[in-house]
């Protein structure tokens, strides 16, 4: 099975991120993870296509939005022109789940979910075949840095007995130690912010959890 690191710039400076992508992208992070957030679904805004776009060329890695937004459709097409190979949305912003999916699928964009912690697993599984990846929040969506969610990974486990090919990604609270922990529940695709933008060695530490990953 392969497992992927997904380092998040939301931690960073946001003002000065480019050294820092290219950097990660040196050090073997095979995507880079974009949170964006509008101000709605959560309560912070982050950036938006336009940002995403100038980010592009400081990276061979994918690019890989998790949209945090009301209405996710209306970005699909910004993001996908920004240069974002993979889209996730929310299945609690939408009562179209499945439009959506297909909807990423017919713009030549890898589609993928995203669920919340207080969401049961089973509100994604009329869409399990139409991804090719599930995330699941290991905290509340909307702040780095916070404390990991450990109950979340009862959906990981229940997830990957379903799909056991599937993209199983986990969002929040990623640190070696709690990477190990998702890693045995079934995860594959590991998210990670605070813990790098902690780094005092940013290249070894995304080197050390690409090792870790195996
Ligand atoms: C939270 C975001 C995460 C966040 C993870 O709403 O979706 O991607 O940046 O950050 P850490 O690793 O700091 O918990
Ligand atoms: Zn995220």
């Amino acid at each position: 099975m392969s497992c992927l690191l997904a380092p998040s710039i939301l931690s960073f400076d946001l003002t000065n991120i480019r050294s820092a992508v290219e950097t990660m992208t040196r050090a073997g992070a095979q995507i880079i993870h974009l949170d964006v957030m509008d101000g709605q679904f959560v309560p912070p805004i982050t950036f938006g296509a336009d940002y995403v776009s100038k980010l592009r060329s400081a990276s061979s890695a994918t690019f890989e939005a998790h949209l945090m937004t009301e209405t996710p459709e209306r970005h699909f097409e910004d993001f996908q022109r920004a240069g974002c190979e993979r889209i996730l949305f929310h299945i609690e912003a939408t009562q179209h789940s499945h439009r959506l999916a297909q909807s990423l699928r017919a713009m030549g964009v890898s589609p993928g979910v995203a669920i919340n912690p207080g969401t049961p697993a089973e509100a994604i599984l009329p869409i399990l075949d139409l991804v090719d990846l599930v995330l699941v929040m290991t905290v509340n969506p909307g702040w780095g840095g916070q404390q990991f969610i450990e109950s979340a990974l009862d959906k990981v486990s229940f997830l990957r007995k379903k799909r056991p090919d599937l993209l199983i990604e986990v969002d929040g609270g990623i640190n070696p130690t709690t990477l190990e922990t998702a890693k045995a529940a079934g995860a594959n695709v590991f998210v990670v912010g605070n813990h790098l933008a902690k780094a005092s060695d940013l290249e070894q530490g995304v080197r050390e959890l690409v090792r870790q990953c195996g």
